[in-house]
């Protein structure tokens, strides 16, 4: 079954024009390509972030204080795995940061960015980053509620970061059921992972891994529910069918993939001031990939069953499998 709960408009579009291949976006990565306005746009990103967080009652520079510490740099060493190499399309910067999602600062920057990122859902209401956080985490969380096998054993958070999602995600399953849930975090970057292993001090997290998600190390069928939570929007579309490939590998029969990530048709999206989209694909180097891929329809020809897609906050959707074998 495919459903969508979106309450579509009449002229909506499904995506917006300021990506894709639409002289609009040809002309922002034009602007992008120009190695002195991409370093103008990058700082300009910076600044916007920290002042909206600061302004919003997230404590980002005493926060990436607190984070920082000689143990948490020396447990790098530990958390990679010397194997790994990266693919290219992860040797980019991301986020304003030249060295993308490979390095301290990204990784220390990560918390207070996500709660950044959580109250600009919600810019018009004055909410704490706490309670925007748990909004956006618990409007995916209830969204896949309905799907949810009956017992949950094994829990996979691909593309875990420091560990935000996985917490949510993971405390929340487990609230559903009294047998224990094995929940493993993986990410390609070993920093994210230093730090997520660091706030998850209680160890209420079994594993974090550092992999790639397009071919990871885990038995056939060894998870009953797979998240991929903000991550899609960071890969170009290669990378994002060979992740859908690896999680049908990965999925028990019944088993569900749940994602969230930002949603194409989202009014809010596609009417982002220029200021802003530019420097939303100023720092988001897959932007044209992600907003032009046809996620549910990737997601049936890799074998999945594409159950439903409900844009659950006005600037995100939730899109959900299965593995029917
Ligand atoms: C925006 S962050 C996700 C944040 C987190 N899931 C949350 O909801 O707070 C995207 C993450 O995906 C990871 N990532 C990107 N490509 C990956 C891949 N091929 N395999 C594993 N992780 C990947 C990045 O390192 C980054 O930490």
């Amino acid at each position: 079954m495919t459903s969508t709960s979106a309450n579509p408009s009449k002229n909506q579009s499904n995506k917006p024009a300021w990506a894709g291949d639409d002289w609009l976006a040809r002309l922002v990565n034009q602007l992008i390509a120009t190695p002195l306005l991409y370093r103008l746009m990058k700082q300009q990103a910076r600044r916007v972030l920290i002042k909206t967080a600061e302004k919003n009652g997230v404590r980002w520079r005493d926060r990436v204080a607190e984070l920082d510490s000689e143990q948490l740099r020396a447990s790098l060493a530990e958390i990679s795995n010397p194997d790994l190499s990266y693919p290219d399309y992860y040797q980019v910067p991301f986020h304003a940061y030249d060295a993308g999602n490979l390095c301290w600062l990204a990784a220390l920057e990560a918390e207070p960015a996500t709660q950044s990122m959580a109250l600009r859902v919600w810019k018009d209401e004055s909410l704490s980053p706490d309670v925007a956080q748990q909004r956006l985490r618990h409007s995916f969380l209830e969204a896949i509620a309905p799907h949810l096998p009956q017992t949950i054993e094994n829990v996979l958070d691909v593309g875990c970061s420091i560990g935000i999602s996985t917490e949510f995600l993971h405390r929340n399953l487990q609230t559903r059921q009294s047998q224990p849930i094995q929940t493993v975090g993986l990410d390609l970057s070993p920093y994210m992972l230093a730090v997520a292993q660091q706030r998850d001090s209680t160890g209420q997290i079994s594993q974090w891994v550092h992999g790639n998600a397009e071919a990871t190390d885990f038995r056939d069928r060894s998870f009953d529910l797979i998240s991929l939570q903000f991550v899609l929007h960071e890969l170009p579309r290669q990378a994002t069918t060979a992740i859908f490939q690896e999680m049908r590998r990965l999925l028990r029969p019944g088993g569900l993939l749940a994602i969230v990530d930002n949603n194409p048709k989202s009014s809010v999206i596609q009417n982002l001031p220029p200021a802003l989209f530019v420097l939303m694909k100023s720092t988001e180097p897959w932007s044209d990939d992600y907003y032009t891929f046809n996620v549910e329809e990737t997601l049936n020809q890799v074998g999945l069953s594409h159950i439903e897609t409900i844009p659950t906050d006005p600037r995100h959707r939730t899109i959900i499998a299965r593995q029917v074998d």
